[in-house]
């Protein structure tokens, strides 16, 4: 099914690397698929083997272990998965004592079965279990199944230090909430990754720190919903009402987390993802008002502009009312980018449906967008009480139209900058050319220019001067 990324993303399906640890002597071939969460927590993975003296190889054909982190939210991400799964069992036809381990949503969802359905799978791993990896790999060793899908409520992973992946030195994600309590009707993820629970202000700075000491410049805050980020000591949030005076008395939201680590990071970039629209507080858009340092963009899904279907989706929130916050944050941070999710052909979608995104999508005019073709998941409500009826042919024309108004949105926004000053953060050399850094701006739009003597890692004024509807081009001035 079509889907379609207008912004750039990092490379899936690729061997993940982090620097060698003096010493070990077992090698790690680690694949991550699906979202930044997943990205992080295969570094977390890395982290935690790395201690079980594993480094991680690009070599599929040398390694002892192979983990694929998984991704259940379309079908078409599954089915990538299981291609890859064929691969690893020609290799391990050559090394047969290769290890091959499936972790994340996909192991969540299907359990011990996936031992049967894919015969080659030794180790099948759900996101809150990595710390039993050690045990977990002892069991493989002495030629037992090694399955561990339990759900948590309190990890968080906070005191692992996550060895960082693929990185560029310059940017790195910080997972600050796991799991979500939403149930929208068509979503597998409150299924495949546990109820919500928020992760100590305490360990989130100290990482940040960490990151800020190996000259890191840029973080993102990570979770499904990073505004309903809530620390009242630990545990679920929807335990919160349960605790005591002072623990809610001290609680910390996300208005106060970003707040509190703005101030403590005064140099560096910080920004986040995702933003339900249904969480998101007037004291979230204030605090990123009041901090030049918090980016001024805000990736605020809304699945479909109308109201019906927002209801059978399970959305807390109408179209007025998202329009409503789309006003307040012109209104606060007039220079803020927004960027939408969209689902096309989601059950029982009429054509006056379809028409209603449309229009939304013109009164909003995104900066970028992630659009989706409906993918039915087993388990979710939505699949269970709504026939999945809208025929592919139409689900993939509204998808394309979608996708068509979406790539006006975003050149009519790029041509906002022609001619503007803006602030890149230095990420790396353009893919097109090699005499030009590439970057990214506050609103998350990438820039490229002429290499004059800086590095990676440094930020540099640029004046726009032309733009493509994915890519800003200028010189530094
Ligand atoms: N809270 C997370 C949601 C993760 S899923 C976030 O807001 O980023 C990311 C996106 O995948 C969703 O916003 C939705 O647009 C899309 N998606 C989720 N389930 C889907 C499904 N069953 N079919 C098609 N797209 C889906
Ligand atoms: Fe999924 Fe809705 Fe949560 S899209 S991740 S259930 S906010």
């Amino acid at each position: 099914m079509g889907s379609e990324k207008v912004i750039e993303e990092k490379k899936q399906g690729q061997a993940l690397l982090t620097d060698e640890k003096a010493g070990n002597t077992k090698k790690l071939y680690l694949e991550s698929y699906g979202c930044q969460m997943n990205l992080n927590d295969s570094e977390i993975v890395a982290s935690i083997l790395s201690e079980e003296g594993y480094n991680t190889t690009h070599l599929l054909e040398d390694a002892d272990l192979v983990l694929v982190n998984t991704c259940s939210i379309r079908e078409k991400a599954e089915k990538t998965v299981r291609k890859r799964l064929e691969k690893y069992a020609a290799v391990k036809k050559i090394n047969p004592s290769m290890k091959v381990g499936v972790l994340g949503c996909m192991a969540e969802r299907l359990k011990r079965a996936f031992l049967e359905e894919e015969k080659i799978v030794d180790l099948v791993v759900g996101p809150d279990a990595y710390r039993e990896l050690p045990n977990l790999l002892e069991e493989v060793a002495a030629g037992r199944d090694a399955v561990n899908v339990l759900l948590s409520k309190e990890e968080t992973y906070g005191d692992v230090s996550p060895v960082r992946l693929n990185s560029n030195g310059v940017s790195a994600f910080v997972s600050i909430t796991r799991g979500c309590d939403n149930m929208c009707t068509f979503c597998v993820v409150p299924f495949t990754r546990g109820r919500e629970r928020s992760r100590n202000p305490k360990t989130v700075l100290e990482e940040i720190e960490q990151l800020n000491k190996q000259g890191y410049k840029e973080i993102t805050l990570l979770g499904q919903n990073v505004d309903s980020y809530l620390w009242y000591g630990g545990g679920l949030k929807k335990d919160f009402k349960n605790a005591s005076e002072i623990a809610k008395a001290t609680a910390v939201d996300f208005a106060q987390l970003l707040d509190m680590t703005a101030r403590a990071f005064p140099q560096m970039r910080i920004r986040f993802s995702t933003s339900n629209p249904q969480d998101m507080s007037l004291e979230v858009i204030r605090s990123m008002a009041k901090h030049n340092n918090i980016c001024k963009y805000i990736h605020l899904p809304v699945q479909s502009g109308s109201t019906s279907v927002l209801e059978r989706m399970n959305r807390q929130h109408t179209r007025e009312e998202y329009l409503q916050l789309v006003e307040q944050i012109r209104e606060i941070l007039p220079d803020c980018a927004l960027s939408q999710d969209m689902i096309a052909g989601f059950c029982g979608e009429t054509e006056e449906e379809h028409q209603d995104t449309l229009s939304l999508m013109d009164r909003v005019k995104y900066d970028f967008g992630f659009m989706f073709a409906y993918s039915e998941r087993p388990g979710t409500r939505a699949s269970k009480k709504m026939p999945d009826d809208v025929p592919l042919a139409v689900k993939k024309r509204r998808l394309n139209e979608i996708i068509q108004l979406q790539h006006q949105h975003g050149l009519i926004r790029m041509q906002q900058f022609v001619g503007k000053t803006v602030e890149v953060l230095i990420e790396g050399t353009s893919k097109k050319s090699e005499l030009h850094w590439k970057g990214r701006n506050s609103q998350n739009a990438v820039v490229v220019f002429p290499k004059s003597g800086e590095q990676i890692g440094d930020f540099a004024e640029v004046l726009i001067e032309d733009c493509t509807s994915a890519t800003l081009i200028g010189k530094k001035i």
